[in-house]
């Protein structure tokens, strides 16, 4: 067989998983693993671009009031692509989650693909949800009365960006963002005169988050569970109180931009979505990894999405959808009815609900890196666990820094789309896994094993590459540009070291 497509063997994946300095403990169980879903899923997507997906933006058109269609239809997407998701982890039950599956099936070279991808969905996307955190992190602080300095929260090139475009206009009409892009550019002191604008909350809170998770995932899992009842208690609170100020009319036109609107909305909040996943990659930390899985993914997806479908039918019932066109639309929407102490509450919601997402995804990504170091593709320094702490420390320390230092300058829009369609592409590849393995391994036990195979991962890779298509050509650009690099990469360092390659050359 060709070097670049020698699948790891399965056997050999759970054997290596068994022993060694290179073991993670298990701790957890199916009640967890759901909890870890959840906190993975309900966050940036659900409190900030959910506004842009009802009212559309720049680069797309608004889903109106038919937002609620747009959720369904990624719903059902993230349905199929879970029931795929959940045979391969149940499957391989070993760290490293779609990475994994795939290097044993797909080959080393698909693997590496992967591997690679899933870092602009775990790494990339948190950049994204720091971003929102810090936001709401700041209108908390308003709330509060006190105001945290504008060229210390937010991005240079959007305060640049939004204050030139708020040049000659009159002050009374600007935006929200354009007068605090106005006060970041003008209250920020100069380094040869270029405005020093970074947006610390979002680096800081990176920062805190990893130290938690070096320390042990018993202690983060706990951190985690509860975040996840405290943020549910607030979208609770949101629905209930919400549906009492509910004006049926903002319900018409129910789809203002027709079948457009609603499938470029889908493709946005699709980030909402990203996270159930992210179980897969604690599999090696799981007790009973063949039932639980299945388990953590499937449940926190139904429940999640019961959620979102709920919200928007509130959020568009409750002002003209227009206006949700903020960074903070759940808060927008009560603000906008002279509600402010729910905004208040709402901006914390928002701020537990973004942490607990940080707290999985800063968890997932070293757990991939740990994986891809273990198989010789990524330098050995890689793969060391704590002596004290049983955790991959490494690999968490440097995902740290470089998502917490890109969380300080990046946009939030832009990084939003990446994720999305880096995302989407990965769970195209695990669909295309199940079917592969099908054929390649029919007799190997499969604890879950997906519905009406082929249709099912034939649906997601169908559905998630029509919401791959909704996104704008920029970001297919960027995405291809970083699966070149990555291919460099693999080239120059990862297909020499492979483990796999290193042990056939010795026979
Ligand atoms: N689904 C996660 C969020 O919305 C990524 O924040």
């Amino acid at each position: 067989m060709p070097t670049l497509f020698r699948v790891k063997p399965i056997e050999r994946l759970l054997q290596e998983m068994e022993h060694g300095e290179r073991r993670l403990s298990r701790t957890l169980g199916p009640v967890q693993l759901t909890s870890l879903g959840i906190g993975a899923i309900i966050g940036a997507g659900i409190f900030s671009t959910v506004g842009t997906a009802a009212a559309g933006g720049s680069a797309h058109l608004g889903a109106g009031p038919a937002l609620v269609v747009s959720f369904i239809i990624t719903a059902i997407a993230c349905g199929f692509a879970a029931l795929c998701y959940a045979e391969f982890a149940s499957m391989v039950p070993v760290a490293g989650s779609a990475y994994t599956y795939s290097y044993a099936t797909l080959g080393e070279l698909v693997a590496w693909i992967i591997g690679w991808d899933l870092i602009i969905e775990y790494a990339v996307g948190n950049v994204a949800v720091a971003i929102s955190w810090s936001g709401y992190f700041q209108e908390l602080l308003r709330g509060l009365g006190l105001q945290w300095p504008a060229w210390l929260g937010m991005d240079y090139r959007s305060a640049m960006q939004a204050a030139s475009a708020a040049v000659g206009a009159d002050p009374a009409t600007l935006s929200m963002t354009a007068q605090k892009a106005l006060a970041a550019v003008a209250g920020a002191p100069r380094l040869a005169d270029i405005p020093i604008v970074f947006d610390l909350p979002a680096f800081l809170i990176v920062l805190g988050v990893t130290w938690v998770l070096v320390r042990g995932i018993s202690e983060s899992a706990w951190f985690n569970s509860a975040m996840v009842v405290l943020k549910l208690v607030i979208i609770g609170f949101f629905i209930l109180v919400g549906v009492f100020y509910v004006q049926p009319e903002n319900w018409t036109p129910f789809a203002p931009n027709g079948w457009q609107g609603i499938s470029s909305a889908a493709a946005i909040i699709f980030f909402a979505y990203i996270g159930f996943d992210a179980i897969s990659t604690a599999a090696e930390e799981t007790k009973n990894p063949q039932r639980d899985l299945p388990i953590g993914m499937i449940a926190s997806l139904v429940v999640c999405t019961i959620i979102y479908i709920l919200v928007a039918i509130v959020l568009t019932g409750l002002v003209p959808y227009r206006m949700l066109d903020t960074a903070e639309p759940l808060a927008t929407a009560f603000s906008a009815l002279g509600m402010n102490w729910t905004a208040g509450v709402i901006s914390l919601g928002a701020v537990l609900a973004s942490t607990s997402v940080l707290v999985v995804f800063q968890l997932g990504q070293p757990r991939i890196f740990f994986a891809m170091a273990r198989d010789g593709l990524l330098p050995s320094w890689a793969a060391r666990v704590h002596p004290k702490y049983r955790t991959p420390h490494v690999t968490t320390i440097v995902t740290g820094i470089v998502v917490a230092s890109f969380a300080g300058i990046a946009n939030i829009n832009e990084v939003v789309e990446l994720t999305n369609i880096g995302t989407l592409f990965a769970f195209v590849l695990v669909a295309l896994g199940v079917l592969i393995l099908r054929h390649t391994r029919p007799d190997h036990p499969r604890p879950f094993r997906t519905p009406l195979v082929p249709l099912v991962p034939l649906a997601a890779i169908a559905s998630c590459t029509y919401l791959m298509l909704q996104l704008p050509r920029v970001t297919w650009v960027r995405f291809m540009v970083w699966l070149a690099i990555g291919l460099v990469f693999y080239f120059a360092y990862g297909y020499r070291h492979s483990a796999l390659r290193r042990q056939a050359r010795a026979k």
